[in-house]
């Protein structure tokens, strides 16, 4: 397939089309249905095997027409892509892989001109090794060395780490220079820590925000803050005297962690933020070991979102599902803040695959969205794509698998998001599934062509029919659901949910029917449901809408 076949579908980006979002008076981000675009995998324009701007551009009127309110994109700085891209090496470029500042300048304006709002990431933890001021360290600049963790090493030569702290991706989270220091890094070695005690790297990052705010003139909407909880370390980096360090993130406190300075930044920043006008938002990319020590983050005066991940680790089962989503709305509603629900994303095995089936993820998704809150969705989750098990060790790039390949056991991430991040499937043949015009840069399985979205578009009973529907009965029913809800009564391994306004979600989490009264007009479901006489028959693992 060539370039021009393959962009068929770009819009015609001059001419007016949607008018730009309008000022939300209760805050946009408050409801907002945001789909996670990761750059590299979702399309490519020029052949070269990698997602970029412009090919994102060619889709954007999917996403319009998909439904959903915003856009966020994983990074697309330019990087030596240790870690896809989360390894920085300048915050005001964008990597040739993926286009240039002019392509995402056009992204902006277009995705805008389709009221489409776009949210990039940030990564303020740690820049690439290769980013000037590293480079600049490591050659002995002190001024530059103190913008990150450098620290003599313990022993009698030094040779050992300077504490025990283990990396996210497994391994210590200490590498040792060639004069002899050690700097911290609490993901891959080519990631190293910044030290947020340095008021230069905080006036570095202001600077970064302005620039992105005010690109092209109107500017990003607002950003992803990556590992937003780990930015500010314990003082003197206190050893923490247990291994598997990495196994308790989000369950244990951490010296490295959800320390309590890290909210006089995102305060700052929520100020910055609101310089630029009252729509732009940060979301934080936050793991706190309580529901309550996580809604610190969404405070009024603090960030707008923080990403909800409870649903990651929660079985498949109504009882454990319900505590989650009271627990998690008991704690932002205390704070005055909205949930903020995810099912997948590019660091976790995909729900289809995670729940068991693609009923169950069709289930979860209809239960999400009939939530009060926001709602992020990952890129092909709307497709039902499996998680892919079966990619060739070689074509992995995730650094904690090689990381765990290299040392053997790791204690750290399991190193397989590659299996979540194969590029998406658009068209049902072709060398990359209308990927893009060359191939993908990782293995597509034979079954992408039968999940493209061009095999499930019209087909009423396809998931991405099934999400289009439920996106739009959900920006109907926006204005008069309010944040609120109620539990209604129903038989064990069952829950069910009304909205003010009328909306009434019944999910079945068991392998079998339940009967219950039909509360009101059948709205959407994920699986057939029977009505007789007053009584619905939902089906095993599947979840309905009704108007009461
Ligand atoms: C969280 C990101 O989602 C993940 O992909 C990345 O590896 C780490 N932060 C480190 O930046």
């Amino acid at each position: 397939m060539d370039a021009a076949t393959h962009n068929e579908g770009l819009p015609a980006t001059r001419e007016p089309a949607a008018p730009a979002p309008a000022p939300a008076a209760q805050g946009w981000w408050r409801d907002a249905v945001i789909y996670q675009v990761y750059v590299r995998s979702f399309a490519d324009s020029d052949g070269d095997g990698v997602g970029d701007l412009r090919g994102i551009r060619g889709r954007l009127p999917y996403l319009r027409a998909l439904g959903v309110d915003a856009l966020w994109l994983t990074p697309f700085y330019a990087s030596p892509q240790a870690d896809g891209g989360y390894d920085v090496a300048d915050y005001r470029a964008v990597d040739p892989l993926f286009g240039g500042l002019a392509d995402a300048e056009a992204l902006l304006d277009d995705a805008h001109r389709l009221g489409l709002r776009v949210i990039v990431d940030i990564v303020p933890n740690h820049t690439s090794d290769r980013h000037a001021w590293f480079r600049a360290a490591l050659a002995g600049d002190p001024t530059a060395r103190a913008r990150y963790h450098f620290r003599p090493g313990k022993g009698p030569d030094g040779a050992l780490p300077p504490n025990d702290w283990e990396s996210v991706f497994g391994g210590p989270a200490w590498t040792r220079t060639a004069d002899g220091d050690w700097y911290l890094h609490l993901f891959a070695p080519e990631q190293p820590d910044l030290d947020w005690d340095n008021p230069e790297v905080h006036a570095e990052f202001e600077a970064i925000l302005r620039f992105w705010l005010t690109l092209g003139g109107r500017g990003v909407d607002g950003f992803r803050i990556d590992v937003a909880h780990g930015m500010v370390k314990a003082p003197g980096l206190p050893d923490i005297g247990r291994k598997e360090q990495a196994r308790m993130i989000g369950a244990q406190e951490l010296p490295f962690f959800d320390q309590d300075g890290v909210h006089a930044i995102h305060q700052g920043w929520r100020r910055l933020l609101e310089s630029h006008g009252p729509d732009r938002i940060g979301v934080a990319e936050a793991w706190a070991p309580t529901t309550e020590r996580l809604a610190l983050y969404v405070r009024p005066d603090e960030l707008h979102q923080a990403f909800n991940f409870h649903f990651l680790r929660c079985p498949w089962e109504a009882a454990a599902m319900r505590a989650v989503i009271e627990e998690s709305m008991a704690a932002t509603t205390s704070v005055g803040a909205p949930t903020t629900w995810v099912l997948s994303n590019h660091d976790v095995v995909r729900h289809r695959t995670r729940l068991g089936s693609l009923e169950r993820a069709r289930a979860a998704a209809l239960l999400l969205l009939a939530l009060p809150g926001s709602v992020y969705l990952y890129q092909g989750e709307e497709l039902g794509l499996p998680e892919v098990t079966a990619l060739p060790d070689e074509a992995r790039q995730d650094p904690a698998f090689h990381r765990a390949a290299r040392d053997g056991e790791t204690t750290g991430q399991d190193g397989l998001r590659d299996g979540c991040r194969v590029p998406i499937p658009w068209k049902r043949d072709g060398g990359s599934y209308g990927f893009g015009p060359g191939g993908s840069w990782l293995p597509q399985p034979q079954e992408w062509g039968a999940l493209s979205v061009e095999a499930q578009t019209g087909d009423p009973d396809s998931t991405l029919e099934l999400y289009r529907t439920a996106l739009r009965l959900r920006r109907e029913l926006r204005t008069d659901t309010g944040e609120t809800l109620a539990w209604l009564p129903v038989p064990p391994g069952v829950l069910a949910l009304s909205r003010p306004g009328g909306l009434v979600c019944v999910l079945n989490t068991r392998d079998e029917p339940v009967e219950i009264p039909a509360p009101g007009r059948l709205l959407l479901a994920s699986a057939p449901v029977g009505e007789d006489a007053g009584t619905a028959r939902i089906a095993a693992n599947s979840c309905v809408w009704w108007a009461a």
